[in-house]
């Protein structure tokens, strides 16, 4: 598989439409801790306390020719520490799936995170039934540091999660 060109660029308000389609797809919203159905709304009430907020970032990611196809940021931005949580990945055209489009946009924010924000840890959570998340987040050296058993009720289910962390030293030695 050759390397995809990819760009991220920050959310802007004509996007939240597809932010709204993407994670309304009944998928989706398996995949994330807050799975009620979006509204646009809601969505734009959202949009407006996000532009206030200095402790998070939202990417849109996006093809060479800029046809947006998913979403990346990083929340709880915590300078003193130097850690953020790493989140809101979503490749949600189904089409750009499983063409690198994935690890490219987490490898960016990676960097982003690490050399532009001087982070030395980023962490995320993730259930523990997203195989394919988890086995892209190990790729880049995310490392488990422990399961919080049956944390979410979703699908009909009890659902653990997997904390999962990245030290900055630990990037250094895979990028
Ligand atoms: C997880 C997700 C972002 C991966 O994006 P993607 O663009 O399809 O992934 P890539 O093509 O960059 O693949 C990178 C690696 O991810 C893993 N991966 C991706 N899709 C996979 C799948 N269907 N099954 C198993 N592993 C998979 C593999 O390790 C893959 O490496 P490989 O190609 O060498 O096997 C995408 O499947 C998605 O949007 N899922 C729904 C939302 C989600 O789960 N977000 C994470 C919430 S914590």
């Amino acid at each position: 598989m050759s390397t995809p060109a990819v760009k991220l660029r920050p959310l802007e308000a004509t996007d939240l439409g597809l932010l709204v389609t993407w994670r309304n797809d009944a998928d989706n919203r398996g995949f994330f801790f807050s799975h009620a159905p979006l509204t646009h709304s809601g969505q734009s009430r959202w949009y407006e306390s996000y532009l206030g907020k200095r402790d998070a970032i939202l990417f849109v990611v996006c093809t060479a020719e800029g046809t947006p196809v998913g979403t990346v940021g990083l929340d709880n931005i915590d300078h003193k520490n130097q850690k953020a949580e790493f989140g809101r990945l979503l490749i949600g055209e189904p089409q750009f799936r499983q063409k690198g489009y994935g690890m490219i946009a987490l490898r960016e924010t990676l960097r982003y995170g690490f050399d532009e924000l001087n982070l030395n840890r980023i962490y995320l959570q993730v259930f523990r039934d997203n195989s394919a998340a988890i086995s892209l987040y190990k790729k880049v050296g995310f490392v488990d540091e422990g399961t919080l058993r049956s944390d979410h009720y979703s699908r009909g289910a009890w659902r653990d999660v997997l904390n999962m962390g990245l030290l900055r030293d630990e990037w250094e030695q895979t990028r």
